[in-house]
């Protein structure tokens, strides 16, 4: 069972002959109807391919819609087209807007309830019944909410989840797809959730806790690391920015192994695949004090809601992969102790660092937990996501992610796990001007460049980037990856995206997967 019940999905073999809901028929590329539909659009006189080729607005793109009124006694009173795109196109993105357009056919309706005819059509690059569980797991997640805190409407939300009832071939191939789903969605709502949590309530140590209590049960080792221990393992860096607070800042580290007994025995793997997380719990920017969409900057943990969120999933998949993740927990304030602009301060890996701006906090604290993670568990890969910066809003959007590595494979690993997964990257290199852009005038690094050149200055992502990346290789070159997740994880709407745990997981699981077998010798073998 799933700790979040926003959709009630059914899946049946047959479809009802009466029924009040309405019937949903997906149509494919060039309004293309499959098999079942055509009977029924016989059997309705042409009803529904006459309305489809009629309306100029309805091409069948993803997530279009066309409601159609039945004749006075017909099995179904209403009919809503739903455009799936062209069938060899279908993927994650595509899906969603699936989904978007069927509950949003349904609200405009007023109906609660829908039946779909969950048909297959030639060139589907999926089966049906994943196609059908994917749209239930794209619709129940964005039937998301976060209502903990209204005190007087939870009675009345728990009343009107909706139903749909898919009428596929393999009702329980669909529904163990639609159970594996789950697991995912769980993840990302469990992102949200942290996300959305309001940080009077989410500070570094209830956040670590509640990491400890939802992760523990799934086998996940947990241990926190206080501000003792920070101070002891030299995280000055972390620490400038989290004792401008009352609520002291932490570090969670979670391990997973999900390798076999043989795998681990033979010392396959054995050095595992590392997530980092930015986990600033409310960044006010400090001294240098934000002076615009501060009361978003609750969201600014949402790198490590997803590296949490991801933990989770790929526990409960029970995946074969072997993980250490790190995310470090921190509020960004102003107080008597907290740090000032110009400051040098230390870091764990050894650099100094000028602060050039206590608003760029979060690779302050990334900084160290990318060193904590190479010294301590020498993974072969480190991943680490943030709500970095301002200006990879400005160049990407909310859509893309920007994506930035010291490794070319990793591109094209992640390239394909976005198209997997419908959370889009886009990669931006490191160019040596970035690297040189934040060398310290005093220290050794600066936190927030100063140049004089304007390009600079608008590749702030880019910059950040290249900060992280002196952290990434410092001693040895680890394999590394920044995703700056400030646009997609933090959509206009103010409300916790929980983008990147399907990433992260994809990511991970492919990693994690036995290499396919060596294919056989195409030359037979010489007769003895
Ligand atoms: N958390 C912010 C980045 C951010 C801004 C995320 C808006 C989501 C929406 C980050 O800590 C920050 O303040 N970055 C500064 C860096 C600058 C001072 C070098 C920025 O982007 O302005
Ligand atoms: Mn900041
Ligand atoms: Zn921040």
């Amino acid at each position: 069972m799933s700790a979040y019940n926003f959709l009630n999905a059914n899946f049946t073999e047959q479809l009802s002959t009466q029924s009040d809901e309405p019937l949903v028929i997906p149509v494919f590329g060039n309004k293309t109807f499959a098999k079942q539909a055509k009977t029924l659009d016989r059997d309705l006189a042409g009803l529904l391919t006459r309305n489809a080729t009629l309306s100029s607005k309805f091409s069948a793109a993803p997530g279009q819609t066309l409601a159609i009124a039945t004749p006075e006694g017909s099995a179904h009173d209403k009919i809503i087209l739903l455009g799936m795109g062209d069938a060899k196109n279908i993927n994650a993105a595509s899906i969603d807007s699936a989904a978007h357009g069927l509950s949003a056919a349904l609200s405009d309706l007023g109906a609660t309830n829908a039946t779909i005819l969950g048909e297959t059509i030639s060139g589907l690059p999926v089966k049906a019944e994943e196609l059908y569980a994917s749209i239930a797991a794209a619709t129940h997640e964005q039937a998301y909410t976060f209502n903990k805190y209204k005190t007087q409407k939870i009675q009345k939300l728990d009343d009107t989840i909706p139903t749909l009832n898919f009428v596929v071939k393999k009702p329980t191939a669909a529904e163990q797809h639609y159970n594996a789903l789950t697991i995912i969605s769980e993840g990302k709502m469990l992102a949200q959730d942290l996300g959305n949590e309001p940080p009077n309530v989410l500070y570094p140590e209830s956040y670590a806790l509640r990491v400890k209590d939802l992760l523990e049960p799934l086998g996940v080792e947990v241990d926190i690391i206080d501000v003792h221990g920070m101070n002891h393992l030299g995280m000055h860096a972390a620490l400038a920015v989290g004792e401008s607070a009352g609520a002291k800042p932490c570090m969670v580290v979670m391990k997973y192994d999900g390798r076999s007994d043989k795998d681990k025995k033979n010392g396959k793997n054995s050095a595992p695949l590392s997530f980092v997380g930015k986990g600033i719990t409310m960044d006010t920017g400090g001294y240098n004090i934000k002076t615009r969409a501060m009361g978003k900057m609750k969201l600014d943990m949402c790198g490590s809601a997803s590296v949490v969120g991801a933990m989770y999933t790929l526990a409960k998949q029970k995946s074969n992969a072997n993980l250490v993740s790190i995310v470090g927990l921190a509020e960004n304030r102003i107080s008597e102790s907290a740090y000032l602009p110009s400051a040098i301060i230390d870091s764990m890996a050894g650099f100094t660092i000028e602060v050039g701006n206590t608003d760029a906090e979060g690779r302050l604290v990334l900084a160290d937990a990318i060193t904590y993670m190479k010294r301590t568990y020498k993974p072969h890969t480190i991943i680490d996501l943030a709500t970095l910066t301002g200006a990879c809003i400005q160049a990407h959007g909310h859509d893309k992610a920007g994506f930035f590595t010291n490794t070319k494979s990793l591109v094209k690993a992640f390239q394909k796990a976005a198209d997997n997964t419908g959370e889009a990257i886009a990669h931006d290199p490191i160019e040596e001007k970035h690297i040189r852009a934040m060398d310290g005038e005093l220290a050794d690094l600066t936190n927030s460049c100063n140049s004089p050149d304007q390009d600079i200055l608008r590749a702030g992502h880019i910059t950040a980037a290249a900060f992280l990346k002196h952290f990434a290789e410092q001693g040895s070159k680890t394999k590394w990856a920044h995703i700056d997740i400030a646009g997609t994880a933090i959509p206009p709407s103010g409300m916790a995206s929980g983008w990147g745990v399907k990433l992260l997981t994809d990511f991970a699981n492919t990693q994690a997967a036995p290499a396919p077998a060596p294919k056989k010798a195409k030359t037979p073998a010489p007769k003895p």
